[in-house]
């Protein structure tokens, strides 16, 4: 008797828990619901960016365009608006030609040091295809003359050599004779320059080829730089070798009109069966006798000397430009070739590489996406973590990507009664509590792309095995301060974390 009114008790209490739940569900789910929703609103801003395409079309800008949308970066409608009108509050401002062309028009000396730009000020030195030939005196790069004075007073003492006229971009290159040169301008763009011509190329199949790297500066002063190092870029000469006939440019320049690596016997066999262009070329490489740790010494070499010879006029450049300096990044192409005794020569640096893969050359579409999206990765761009805008969101998030006890070096001095409590003598320099926000923001900076290498390989600064072989007056003469102080701590980093090395 007691147990059956207890139970029934029970269903009472139970009957009344189930109506009163049944009918408060949807207040609860309403609710749950607004605390989702209210924590879906609290989720900030998405970082943002511009696409600035001046004169060259649409098109050009689509691989960078894609790889944004899919790391969840939203895209600033410039449609219609003048550089002047455009808002303020962008990320990325990402443009095709140099920030310079449209300063008039937008002030950037408003820029945020958190804001990025794809260029660097200055750069000149190394994309101005007749500058970079005509001021770098490096062994890579063939004599190059401004003037046909110059080229004839050369070509009397080298009475062996031939030279090719060349304008602005890849247009018009041509072999000429020394007294047929005319160097008057035509139009205030073109730039004409004359260039030793490169007699013996290597030749791939019977026709001439170069092929090309995608570099990176990510900072000047100091000085770091890296290269995608999974894939190579080639391109072939329409026609087989042959110079007999000047006119018949396509069987000896690499120009507009190329021979698709995809469609090239010896490169098409690799990518059909998803190997890369850069296997393809290490195939024939090895085939005319090449080591090929020697050939990557050889790049790696060549992009780390030319880049070096550059620092002081980019870094001047940021500061006539008026941005931070830790705005800049860019990404380029370098265009090489190599001679049969595999010396190899730099033919031009772009600074907005071709990125859009045309039916021509379809399958380098995930290449080029690919070195879009390690290059985000690698600076800052795309990441894991949620961000509003370029730097960290918390001194937490800080804390965890890049605590300074991951980047802290030589405790010995550090920790010693010297440096410990004070920061007076300069040896003390070196120390995590003596560097200033500027120093230490550097460091967080290298320790982030060091720890999100992707496919990019870092060129500079090198391992001090490497560094050591670098000609002596090149470093004395361009490597400026902050640079030389980032050489020592990477070399100290690379005892305390071997990825450093
Ligand atoms: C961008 O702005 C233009 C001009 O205001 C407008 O016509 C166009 O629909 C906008 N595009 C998008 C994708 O919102
Ligand atoms: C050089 O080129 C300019 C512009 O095309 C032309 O006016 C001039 O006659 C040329 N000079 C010679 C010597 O061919
Ligand atoms: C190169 O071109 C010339 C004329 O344009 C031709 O006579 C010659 O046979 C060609 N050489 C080769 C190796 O094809
Ligand atoms: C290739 O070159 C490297 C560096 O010079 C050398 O150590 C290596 O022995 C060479 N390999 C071959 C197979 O010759």
């Amino acid at each position: 008797m007691r147990s059956c009114s207890c139970l029934l008790i029970l269903s009472v209490i139970f009957l009344t828990l189930s109506i009163f739940i049944a009918f408060y569900q949807h207040k609860i789910t309403e609710i749950a619901c607004k605390n989702v929703k209210s924590e879906v609103e609290e989720i900030k801003r998405k970082p943002k960016y511009i696409l600035h395409l001046g004169k060259e079309g649409s098109k050009t800008l689509s691989a960078v365009d894609d790889v944004l949308q899919r790391l969840g970066l939203e895209k600033i409608n410039t449609t219609g608006l003048q550089p002047s009108e455009y808002p303020k509050d962008w990320d990325l401002f990402w443009s095709f030609a140099h920030h310079d062309r449209i300063k008039t028009q937008y002030d950037f000396t408003t820029v945020k040091f958190n804001q990025k730009l794809n260029h660097f000020p200055g750069n000149y030195a190394l994309v101005s295809k007749s500058v970079l030939a005509t001021k770098t005196k490096l062994k890579f790069i063939p004599a190059a003359f401004l003037t046909s004075e110059e080229v004839q007073n050369y070509a009397k003492i080298h009475p062996e050599k031939r030279f090719v006229i060349k304008l602005k971009g890849n247009r018009g290159v041509k072999l000429t004779k020394p007294e047929d040169m005319n160097f008057t301008r035509t139009a205030s763009l073109d730039d004409y320059f004359a260039q030793e011509f490169i007699e013996d190329p290597l030749l791939w199949n019977g026709h001439k080829f170069d092929f090309s790297i995608f570099v990176v500066i990510t900072s000047v002063n100091p000085l770091r730089f890296y290269y995608y190092n999974k894939n190579v870029n080639l391109r072939f000469c329409l026609k087989p070798y042959n110079t007999s006939n000047p006119d018949d440019v396509h069987s000896y320049v690499i120009g507009t009109e190329i021979f698709p690596a995809q469609e090239f016997p010896g490169a098409r066999e690799y990518v059909f069966r998803d190997y890369t262009y850069r296997d393809a070329f290490e195939a024939f490489m090895k085939s005319k006798g090449a080591n090929l740790t020697e050939i990557w010494m050889k790049v790696e070499d060549l992009i780390t000397q030319v880049v070096i010879t550059k620092e002081k006029t980019f870094f001047e450049g940021i500061g006539n430009f008026g941005t931070p300096k830790f705005s800049h990044f860019e990404l380029y192409r370098f265009d090489m070739i190599f001679n049969e005794n595999f010396d190899l020569f730099l033919m031009e640096v772009n600074m907005s590489p071709n990125l859009l893969a045309s039916s021509k050359i379809s399958m380098h579409k995930y290449f080029f996406e690919s070195v879009l999206y390690n290059l985000f990765n690698l600076i800052g761009i795309g990441t894991n973590f949620e961000q509003n805008e370029f730097k960290f969101p918390s001194v937490d998030v800080e804390l965890m990507v890049a605590h300074p006890n991951g980047m802290t070096i030589k405790p010995e001095i550090c920790l010693s009664d010297t440096c410990i409590n004070n920061c007076d003598d300069p040896i003390c320099n070196i120390c995590w509590h003596c560097l200033n926000v500027n120093e230490k923001f550097e460091r967080i900076l290298a320790y982030r792309e060091q720890m999100n290498l992707g496919d990019f390989k870092r060129l500079f600064p090198p391992n001090r095995e490497v560094f050591n072989k670098l000609p002596i007056n090149l470093v004395e003469e361009n490597l400026l301060e902050e640079t030389r102080k980032h050489v020592e701590w990477f070399f100290e980093m690379c005892k305390k974390n071997n990825k450093f090395c």
